[in-house]
This record gives structure tokens, C-alpha cells and sequence, in this order.
């Protein structure tokens, strides 16, 4: 089942116990959050400290993008703090095995994430240890960017080794994705769908999130 996760990012950051509720009762299937620290990305944004109190608002899955030097540092407090999904970089991470094994341990799904410009050849030795692959079509750091295509045959290319070697792992696509084109990013192989400007800049985010399940559907 495909799924739309709305980032935060785009969300009034005054009022996001609101916005989430807002979202939720928009349809979204997951919360998406960004996390930045200035150094991996230019740009910072939360801590696990919001997350654990915006996990007092909602039931639904908490799916977080750690954008952040040394990520190992923490894990912990992100899984402590109420996150399904905790994904690292594969850029920032020295020993992404290990990495990945201690989030599992902490209870939540491991991710990964690639750059644009990040060869997938990288995750291969890891795929057995991840739940999920997240392909950033922008280059990470800011929301409303405009999505790059030529990721396109990348996400292609990994639904095609994950179907092959490790069918547990969800697909995840961020950065850029609109009502025009998450057709095309769900027909290259995507399962799940983040969307910030789409959502979060829109007049009805009913409305929106209905019209991407749509064309999900088509
Ligand atoms: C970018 C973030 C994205 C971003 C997506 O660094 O990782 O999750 O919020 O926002 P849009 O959908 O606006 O590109
Ligand atoms: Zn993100």
C-alpha cells in the first residue's frame, strides 16, 4: 500500500501539534520530520525534544530524516523519543552496519538515505540490515526545491534490486514530489511519498493528499 508522508518542514512551526492533527485528518498515512544541524545540511531545524512532544499528539508514525553529522550520536534519543523510522545518511555514517543494527536494536525501522548525486552501489552490503531506502531527489537542506529527474532511473534501479534481494525494503522518494509528477515516482518504483510544499502550502490539504492518492491509483 503506497503511502503519503507530509514533512513537517513546510508545516507553521508555531502551530505543529495543529498542523500534524490538520494532516491527519487529511489522510496522511505518516509524519515525515526533518531533522538539519547546519553541518551535514545548511539549514537547522528540531531535536528529539519536539519529537517526543509532538509524539503526545498523534498515533501516527513518526518517520525521521536525520540531515546530521554523526547520526550515531543520536539515535538513541531520536528512538527514545518516539520514532518509528529513524533514517541516517549514508554520506554522514562511517560504519553504516553498525549504525543500522543499533537502530533495529533501539526497537524502530532503519533507514537510508542518498543524495541525488550518491551512487546506490553503496548500500548494496547493507540491504539485509535496513527497512527502508530513502532517494532524495533534491539536495537535502530546504523544502519546496524543485524536484531533479534525472533521479528518476536511480529509484528505478533500486526497486529492481530491492524486489531482487531484499523485498522487505520500502522505497521511499523525498524532495520536490507534486500532484504532476508522483505518478512518475511511484511508476519508477516508489512506495512511499513525501511531500512539504505540496501538502503544507496548499489551501485544503484534504483535498491535496486526496487528489496524490488519486493519481496513485490511476
Ligand atoms: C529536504 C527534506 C525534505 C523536504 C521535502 O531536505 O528532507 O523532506 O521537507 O519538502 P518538499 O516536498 O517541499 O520538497
Ligand atoms: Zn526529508
Amino acid at each position: 500500500m503506497k503511502k503519503i508522508a507530509p514533512s513537517i518542514l513546510s508545516a507553521d512551526f508555531g502551530r505543529l501539534a495543529e498542523e500534524i492533527a490538520a494532516v491527519e485528518a487529511a489522510g496522511a498515512d505518516w509524519i515525515h520530520i526533518d531533522v538539519m544541524d547546519g553541518h551535514f545540511v545548511p539549514n537547522i531545524t528540531i531535536g528529539p525534544g519536539v519529537v517526543a512532544s509532538l509524539r503526545k499528539t498523534t498515533k501516527l508514525p513518526f518517520d525521521v530524516h536525520l540531515m546530521i553529522e554523526n547520526p550515531e550520536q543520536y539515535i538513541e534519543a531520536f528512538a527514545s523519543a518516539g520514532s518509528d523510522v529513524i533514517t541516517v545518511h549514508v554520506e554522514t555514517s562511517r560504519h553504516l552496519h553498525r549504525t543500522l543494527t543499533r537502530i533495529r536494536e533501539l526497537g524502530a525501522k532503519a533507514g537510508v538515505s542518498l543524495n541525488p548525486a550518491t551512487p546506490l552501489g553503496q548500500i548494496e552490503p547493507v540491504l539485509n540490515d535496513l527497512d527502508l531506502l530513502l532517494i532524495m531527489t533534491v539536495n537535502p537542506g530546504f523544502g519546496g526545491q524543485k524536484f531533479i529527474s534525472g533521479v528518476l532511473p536511480k529509484i528505478k534501479n533500486a526497486k529492481e534490486i530491492v524486489s531482487y534481494l531484499a523485498p522487505h525494503v520500502l522505497i521511499e522518494v523525498d524532495g520536490g514530489v507534486t500532484l504532476d509528477n508522483i505518478r512518475s515516482v511511484a511508476d519508477a518504483g516508489a512506495d512511499i511519498f513525501v511531500a512539504g510544499a505540496a501538502v503544507f502550502g496548499s489551501e485544503n490539504y484534504a483535498r491535496t493528499i486526496e487528489a496524490m492518492k488519486a493519481a496513485l491509483q490511476q
